[in-house]
């Protein structure tokens, strides 16, 4: 399968599926990253790993509508079968969403469908959960809020802080993503018009 990544960021998430792919966990290729951010860590990480890579600076176009159209264009390029935003801070609009129905997909530092937006450790601890995690989804319309694939959950402790509490959602987001994306590379986890599907081993 032919993966497009788009980052914001450290790509650390970028690197757990680099890693899976090295491992042959991952039926798969990352054939572009796409970055918002010139200074991006995970450029870096992408030049390393032999990974083409673009900058498209959200800074430079006059709307929403005009940056989303033009990284469809570079995405495209590549025929991507998934598109994946790891740690990607740009909402994108109805018809970039649309035009990828059922490819893309996003982790978000929760265990949705609590705490969809941002904040979501402060806003954990505060509720005094004593379980907080992350989730991958497949990405629609609606922000956070698209069909859930694989959920990894850590413990919160009394002596929790939102920074310790982040850290270790995003140990076990190396985790969660990686997996998600070997199991719709295997073709094992689908979702089109007809709704969600699963090998049945998953059930
Ligand atoms: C992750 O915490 C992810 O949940 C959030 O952005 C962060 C990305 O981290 N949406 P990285 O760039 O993959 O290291």
């Amino acid at each position: 399968k032919r993966i497009v990544v788009l980052i914001s960021g450290s790509g650390s998430n970028l690197q757990a599926i680099i890693n899976a792919i090295d491992a042959g966990h991952i039926n798969g290729r990352i054939e572009h990253v796409i970055s918002n951010k010139a200074d991006a860590y995970g450029l870096v990480r992408a030049e390393q790993a032999g990974i083409s890579y673009s900058v498209i600076d959200h800074k430079a176009f006059d709307s929403r509508e005009s940056f989303d159209a033009h990284t469809r264009q570079v995405i495209d390029k590549y025929a991507p079968d998934l598109v994946v935003l790891a740690g990607f801070m740009r909402i994108l609009s109805a018809a970039f969403v649309q035009h990828y129905h059922g490819k893309m997909l996003n982790i978000h530092p929760s265990l949705l469908p609590k705490y969809k937006g941002l904040h979501t450790h402060k806003r954990a601890l505060e509720a005094g959960d004593n379980e907080h995690g992350c989730t991958v989804h497949f990405v629609t319309e609606e922000l956070d809020g698209g069909p859930l694939l694989v959920q990894a959950c850590v413990p919160v402790s009394s002596d929790d802080t939102e920074a310790s509490l982040q850290a270790k959602v995003h140990q076990r987001e190396h985790v969660a993503y990686p997996l998600a994306v070997e199991l719709i590379c295997a073709d094992r986890i689908r979702f089109d018009e007809a709704g969600i599907f699963l090998d049945d081993e998953l059930l």
